[in-house]
């Protein structure tokens, strides 16, 4: 199932894996709506038989320097970030709790090892995604639920490539920055962070709960 406030962009996504040979269905919704939420999550039950796999990927990214951010643009991208993460999370959870089985991959940032200026209220929220990552690992690991998060380096999504274009020279300029202090001098496409959500949500990775997988073409080194 495909969960986004973007209805078309959901359909693209669940087509994309229809062509490939997957079931898949798109369901409009926003993360921040718990009935919303909690109805897709059943919406699943029926035509999946349940909800085995979560990933947390919902979020948003609006520039905003420190003293020009206002609390309701702060409230927004914690609401969306951080208790959207909750949200699903805590819908989906009960099922796997019952089943004695689950895998929950959180989508945080790369940011939250090095920083970024005009993105306090994003970072924010991402290291609280680690938090909570980690908070659940230990409260679900006697159920066999594995919850691990993901910290993508600056991946060229069409969100991404919007945020920087809306910057003009500037933009490019950080873009080329960052591409600088990364060991692999190339940029990151959207598909290989997919496949660090496979080995999360596969029984590849079933020693593993509790982490942070930095996929960053090794910007952040810890
Ligand atoms: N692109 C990057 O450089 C980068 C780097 C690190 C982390 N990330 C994270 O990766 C994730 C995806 O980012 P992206 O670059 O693909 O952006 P994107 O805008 O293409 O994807 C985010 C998706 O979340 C959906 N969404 C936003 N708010 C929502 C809400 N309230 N309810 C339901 N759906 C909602 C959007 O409609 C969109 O489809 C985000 O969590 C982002 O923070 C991105």
């Amino acid at each position: 199932m495909v969960f986004d406030r973007d209805g078309s962009g959901a359909a693209g996504v669940a087509a994309a894996i229809q062509a490939s040979g997957g079931r898949a269905i798109s369901v409009l919704g926003d993360v921040r709506d718990v009935k919303v939420v909690k109805s897709a999550v059943d919406r699943a039950g029926t035509e999946f038989g349940g909800i085995h796999i979560l990933i947390n990927n919902a979020g948003i990214y609006p520039r905003a320097s420190l003293v020009e951010m206002t609390g309701e643009q702060w409230d927004e991208v914690l609401d969306i970030n951080l208790k959207g993460v909750f949200h699903c999370t805590r819908a989906v959870a009960p099922q796997m709790i019952e089943r004695r089985a689950g895998k929950i991959v959180n989508i945080s940032s790369v940011n939250i090892h090095v920083g970024a200026p005009n993105f306090s209220h994003y970072i924010a929220s991402k290291g609280g995604v680690i938090g909570f990552t980690r908070a659940l690992a230990r409260e679900l690991g006697d159920y066999n639920i594995h919850v691990n998060a993901v910290t993508p380096g600056a991946i060229q999504t069409e969100a991404e490539k919007r945020l920087v274009a809306a910057q003009g020279k500037a933009g490019d300029e950080a873009v080329a920055a960052i591409v600088a202090r990364q060991c692999l001098k190339r940029r990151i496409q959207p598909a290989e962070i997919a496949a660090v959500c496979l080995f999360l949500a596969s029984d590849l990775s079933d020693s593993m709960t509790g982490q942070t997988l930095n996929a960053d073409c090794g910007n952040a080194l810890y």
